[in-house]
């Protein structure tokens, strides 16, 4: 069962960086990026980096502490040291709200 949280409005989302949120206390970060608005975990999957805080590229979110790309629409890995994909979360946009799905918590 699919549990949607409302966890910013679309206003606050900009291009070139992301935004973090915690619904129920987890740590993700939402882009808006060419390909729409996504969302994966905050946390770099190497070491204690922030994404939100990461460069982002098209799709790709880099990470500011040694230089990891994510694609931000799955948390694929573009190029490492990460090895680890980034859990990605689904996102919906409704009445100019981000909402995420977090049902697939875990
Ligand atoms: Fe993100 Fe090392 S902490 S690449």
């Amino acid at each position: 069962m699919s549990n949607w949280i409302d966890v910013a409005a679309e206003a606050d989302l900009f291009e070139g960086a992301g935004i973090a949120v915690t619904p129920l206390n987890l740590d993700i970060a939402v882009f808006k990026v060419d390909d729409g608005v996504f969302a994966i975990n905050n946390e770099c999957s190497h070491g204690n980096a922030k994404l939100c805080d990461g460069f982002v590229e098209g799709n790709f979110v880099e990470c500011p502490f040694h230089q990891a790309m994510f694609d931000v629409r799955d948390g694929s890995i573009a190029c490492g040291p990460a090895t680890e994909p980034a859990k990605a979360w689904p996102v919906k946009i409704e009445n100019g709200r981000v909402f995420l799905d977090v049902s697939a918590n875990g």
